[in-house]
């Protein structure tokens, strides 16, 4: 019966969540598998140790039913202690019952009351609750094949004969030592258990911090994507595919309230599709919803959501957060779908970060626009003040500024330097505010005199742009755009790629909007004419490589140049009329003191880039 109990030992109490185990039957009589939650791994670690001591570690469930033993503890257990243990009868019952009914502060208790088996136990406890008993059970030290083992023998159609022969091969305990293996069985329980948990909170320390790592690598990344002069539509496109791939999504997309200025419309990148109906309805209900609410939408379950269920064929679930600056919302960021589960507070979490650092490159990029904006205004309107101090080349400047933006893609420039070309183009001719009208407009042929006061207006311009520090870069396109390729040219008499990329950029395009142009001493050249004027002057006037450049563009495109400047002096010459201006002005195509006319276009290209012509 219960001898002995000890007290101030406690209950082995789990740090840690035991991972679900599995079961563990222990005889094998019992067909039906009793699932524990105690790691299995545990178990058998535990039983290893004390195995060597002729002890068999056994895990009894709530229920008092075997749920784990060790089943390489030897025939001792296996045949006897095991099936006595499991038996039906009234003895084996109540230690059962004992056993079962311990609390999750129970000390370890030691019964003796077997047949030749003593056994100790104490409550595995795991979060406060008690998951079951671990027992040790030995060979007691009183074993002899008396009556009451040979009738458990019988019982168990065992040769009793046989069990003593297994049981001389055992050590036997006394119920004071089967304690003290206890004892150390539960100590040993603590140490693995709080190993396990240190482990366990090791690796969720581990994911947390991958986790965070890359949230701060894109967030990084997405920081490192904010150049205000970065277009949105690629800015956007950078951070939702980063995104998706450290989210798991199976869509992301951007709708900003600004779409017009950035000229953004709403995107939606990843493996999920909506066509442009369905993607536009849902940036116009997310705005709308943003900018009520500016809080977060996550839905799980798009069909039983009323608000969206128009869009479950397309998505089941939604994560939207708003781009925010104050109290003003910008535009929403969505994700459609993950590629597993549902999203969770971690996501908005992320995502609302996403957004965040979206909502200040979106900002600022608004600002840099309307700046921008500003700035190209005031650049358009003080050309028009420049083109419109002579009727016949209003609009010359932004057609020249249209023409090099298009032969520096041509030639392989990126956006970003043919956006700088066009406002080089746009400016080329600033320098003409400091050069008399009566020379501007002179209907005849420019004096010697009257020609180097033109020459100036390059030198002229670059001054004017010189104290305007966002514009440097272009002032070599102003100042050498009438530099020659083979040193006939000026201010300088540059020569060959000594001359700015831009100047010779310019000069190209200033010569044919200039030959393709109606001056008052002549009609304005036809197309194949002045296309046979270009390529017969590169390698003199013509940067050879931008020559084949401008003449890959095409008569098509080329043409559309014409005609767009046709309507341009149409218009111009309507205005200028209007305003009392001359048409006899001829400050880009006049004469010149080596002019050129329009019967003799052979060297008009040459004439116009050497003299007054634009
Ligand atoms: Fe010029």
């Amino acid at each position: 019966m219960m001898s002995q109990t000890e007290t101030n030992l406690g209950a082995a109490e789990s740090a840690a969540s035991p991972a679900a185990s599995a079961v563990v039957d222990a005889s094998g009589a019992n067909p039906t598998p009793v699932t524990i939650v105690v790691p299995h791994a545990l178990l058998e670690n535990l039983a290893a140790r004390f195995r060597p001591s002729s002890l068999c570690l056994m895990f009894l469930n709530n229920e008092g039913a075997v749920a784990f033993h060790d089943a390489a503890a030897g025939p001792f257990f296996q045949r006897f202690a095991l099936p006595m243990l499991q038996h039906p009868d009234a003895m084996t019952r109540a230690l059962r019952d004992h056993l079962a009914a311990q609390t999750a502060n129970a000390p370890v208790t030691v019964w003796n009351g077997l047949p030749g088996v003593t056994i100790a136990a104490f409550p595995y406890v795991e979060r406060r609750q008690k998951l079951g008993m671990l027992v040790l059970a030995g060979k007691s030290i009183d074993f002899k094949l008396g009556e009451d083992v040979v009738r458990v023998c019988n019982r168990l159609a065992l040769d009793a004969i046989w069990l003593g022969q297994q049981a001389d091969e055992l050590a036997a305990y006394t119920a004071e030592a089967v304690q003290r293996q206890a004892r150390l069985l539960l100590t040993m329980v603590r140490d693995q258990l709080r190993l396990a948990g240190l482990e366990s909170e090791l690796t969720s320390l581990s994911t947390q911090l991958a986790n965070t790592y890359e949230e701060l690598s894109l967030i990084y990344q997405i920081s490192g994507g904010m150049r205000v002069n970065r277009r949105s539509v690629d800015f956007f496109k950078q951070t939702c595919v980063e995104a998706i791939g450290v989210m798991g999504l199976r869509g992301m997309g951007v709708a900003l309230h600004c779409a017009d200025k950035l000229g953004q419309e709403p995107v939606l990148y990843g493996p999920t599709a909506l066509d442009t109906p369905t993607l536009t309805r849902l940036a116009d209900e997310l705005l709308a919803w943003m900018k009520a609410r500016k809080t977060s939408l996550l839905v799980n379950d798009i069909a039983r959501d009323k608000r969206l269920a128009w869009l479950a064929g397309s998505a089941r679930r939604l994560l939207a957060v708003p781009m925010q600056r104050g109290d003003e919302v910008l535009g929403v960021m969505f994700g459609l779908d993950k590629e597993v589960g549902d999203f969770d507070s971690v996501d908005s979490k992320l995502l609302n970060s996403i957004a965040n650092e979206s909502a200040i490159y979106l900002e600022n990029a608004v600002l840099f626009e309307d700046v921008h904006g500003l700035m190209m205004g005031l650049l358009h309107s003080l050309t028009s003040a420049v083109d419109a101090k002579d009727a016949y080349t209003c609009g010359h400047s932004e057609r020249v500024a249209m023409l090099a933006k298009i032969i520096a893609q041509e030639a392989g420039l990126t956006d970003a330097e043919a956006e700088r070309i066009y406002m080089a183009g746009l400016l080329h001719d600033v320098g003409k505010i400091g050069v008399p009208e009566s020379v501007l407009q002179k209907p005849g042929r420019l004096t010697a005199e009257e020609f180097e006061q033109m020459k100036k207006h390059p030198a002229i311009g670059a001054r004017i742009l010189a104290d305007v520090k966002q514009i440097q870069d272009i002032i070599p396109g102003v100042l050498h755009h009438h530099e020659r390729y083979d040193g006939k040219g000026y201010p300088d008499g540059l020569a060959a790629q000594n001359i700015p990329l831009m100047g010779r950029i310019i000069c190209l395009a200033d010569c044919f909007d200039a030959m393709t142009s109606t001056r008052t001493y002549r009609k304005a050249l036809p197309l194949e004419v002045t296309l046979a004027d270009i390529r017969r002057c590169s390698g003199t006037q013509f940067d050879p490589g931008l020559t084949d450049a401008f003449l890959r563009i095409g008569m098509d495109r080329l043409r559309e140049v014409v005609r767009h400047q046709e309507s341009t002096a149409r218009l111009d010459l309507r205005a200028s009329a209007v305003l009392g201006g001359g048409a006899g002005g001829n400050s880009s195509g006049g004469p010149t003191p080596n002019a050129p006319t329009a019967e003799s276009s052979a060297p008009i290209a040459a004439a116009i880039a050497a003299g007054k012509a634009a």
